[in-house]
């Protein structure tokens, strides 16, 4: 039996994860999707909300399991009956970072050995961090998350756009 994880910040998860993680099932017995956190990074979802949205988007999928882990996902791959690291690429751009946490992760963990799968051509312009500019100016969101997440996603960010801009004003207003 093989078993992949596909780790990621998923923050939150879009119709370019849901691409890879669809087709990734298809390939391995099992597919564990894994939040973990990249400590340079802030989050708009905590990883519970992460977890939940992820759940949600893969309920149809039967071979595919989601988990989060505060820790290195060479130490993740240590722990579990795990055989290969799956991470998608949508341009050449992706590359240099993705080869650079490839070859990390298995200088780790040498058993941690990485494939790539190349992003949907339609989905390769998608990430969350645009996902999340639609959402806070209230732009439409349909084709870049999967339907039944829309709603919460939207509310979500608007609602931390507002809490954000709330603050610039207060912040201005001192600084005046
Ligand atoms: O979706 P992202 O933000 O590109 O995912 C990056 C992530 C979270 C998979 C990566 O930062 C990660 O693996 N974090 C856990 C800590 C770790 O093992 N880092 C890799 C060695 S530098």
């Amino acid at each position: 039996m093989k078993t992949a994880i596909y780790p990621g910040s998923f923050d939150p998860v879009t119709n370019g994860h849901l691409d890879i993680i669809q087709r990734a099932s298809t390939m391995f017995d099992k597919l564990i999707v894994v939040v973990l956190i990249n400590p340079l990074k802030t989050y708009s979802f905590s990883i519970p909300e992460r977890v939940d949205l992820l759940s949600r988007v893969t309920a149809g999928l039967g071979n595919v399991e989601i988990d989060s882990y505060d820790g290195l996902l060479a130490d993740y791959f240590k722990q579990h009956d795990v055989d290969v690291i799956v991470k998608g690429l949508r341009a050449t751009s992706d590359f240099e970072y993705e080869f650079q946490m490839a070859h990390t992760n298995k200088d780790l963990n040498p058993r941690a050995e990485t494939v790539f799968i190349p992003a949907t051509a339609n989905t390769t312009f998608i990430s969350s961090s645009m996902v999340k500019q639609v959402a806070m100016f209230g732009g439409n969101l349909s084709k870049y998350v999967p339907s039944i997440i829309h709603e919460d996603i939207s509310r979500k960010l608007k609602r931390e756009f507002e809490r954000k801009r709330e603050e610039a004003a207060k912040k201005r207003g001192l600084d005046d």
